[in-house]
């Protein structure tokens, strides 16, 4: 298949363009930065440079590559320290709205058969309890779901949905901060942490979206989660023991709220979602179906 990565060189693009290319798909690999083309060239696939709020350059990008699908994963998160406060999510929330427009209608119009997006489950599937802060963010992930979703729906692109738990894994950036802290004693346990968290190791959403190539159904909206939620006391102590890191100490749910008032916030929620429809429809399962697994594989030693 011709597959068309938009947020290629990202913490999922990277592996995701390596997988694609192994099961013999032919990517092209979208970046902003010039600097990245001969690395994603190294991973077999074939660069292509756009910005994705610029819409005449993502139409010519998409439409030279002809692709068969196109995978969205663009975000602009902080790497340095993570997301401290909801401003920290305005470029992300561009991206999924009109960044999401201008992907949408380049891959109508190079007439590929079906857009896949890669989502956020802690934003998306959280109910009415949502805590206000994190408001602008999960309708700017809605923006992105539904453009796709009603483009389905009018029968001019398939679309599939993928709500990701959250990232984990040796080679991604919030694991190795969290694994960075952890061995300084600066990573704490909340107090009163009552928190139910969907996540996932970064290897198992790369396989769910190759699986969605050409599996799952048309408008089909699929959580990509581990096998059990974790609170993120369970998250905390799991990566400190198993990266070799002293015993977390606790803090007063005060502090993280003070210092990183967005993560505080959308990591205090309880969302028990369910992997059944996933494994059911792209015939897939977590190969780590666990953090423990996942992070066991990944710091193998101080296990
Ligand atoms: N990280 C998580 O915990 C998490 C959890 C759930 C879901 N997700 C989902 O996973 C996907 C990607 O996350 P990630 O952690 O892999 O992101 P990431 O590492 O920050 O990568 C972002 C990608 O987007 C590209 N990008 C950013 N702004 C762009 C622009 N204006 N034009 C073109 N490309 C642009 C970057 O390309 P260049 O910098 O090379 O230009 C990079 O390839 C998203 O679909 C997100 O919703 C992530």
């Amino acid at each position: 298949m011709k597959v068309f990565v938009a947020g290629a060189s990202g913490t999922i693009g990277v592996p995701l363009v390596r997988a694609l290319v192994n099961a013999g798909h032919e990517v092209t690999a979208m970046t902003r930065t010039s600097g990245k083309e001969a690395m994603l060239r190294g991973l077999g696939a074939t660069p292509v440079l756009a910005d994705a709020l610029d819409a005449d350059a993502v139409t010519r990008a998409v439409a030279s590559a002809r692709p068969d699908v196109v995978i969205h994963q663009l975000t602009a998160l902080p790497k340095a320290g993570g997301v401290k406060r909801v401003s920290d999510l305005e470029p992300t929330n561009r991206l999924r709205i009109d960044g999401t427009r201008n992907l949408l209608a380049a891959a109508v119009a190079a007439r590929a058969r079906r857009i896949i997006v890669g989502s956020f489950a802690l934003l998306r599937a959280a109910g009415p309890d949502r805590p206000a802060d994190t408001r602008p963010a999960a309708e700017a992930v809605q923006s992105m779901e539904s453009q796709v979703l009603d483009a389905d729906r009018r029968g001019v692109i398939e679309a599939v949905v993928l709500r990701y738990g959250l990232f984990y894994g040796a080679e991604n950036p919030a694991t190795q901060n969290m694994v960075a802290m952890a061995r300084r004693r600066m990573l704490p346990v909340i107090r009163g942490d009552r928190s139910l968290l969907p996540v996932i190791h970064v290897a198992d959403a790369v396989s769910a979206t190759v699986a969605a190539l050409d599996h799952g159904d048309h408008g089909g909206v699929y959580e990509v989660v581990d096998d059990r939620p974790v609170s993120m006391t369970e998250i905390v102590t799991t990566l400190a023991a198993r990266a070799g890191a002293p015993r977390p100490f606790t803090v007063p749910a005060w502090v993280p709220r003070l210092i990183a008032p967005y993560m505080a916030q959308i990591t205090s929620v309880r969302l028990p979602l369910s992997n059944a429809a996933a494994r059911a429809a792209l015939g897939w399962r977590p190969a780590y179906p666990t953090i423990d697994e996942g992070l066991s594989r990944d710091f193998p030693k101080a296990a």
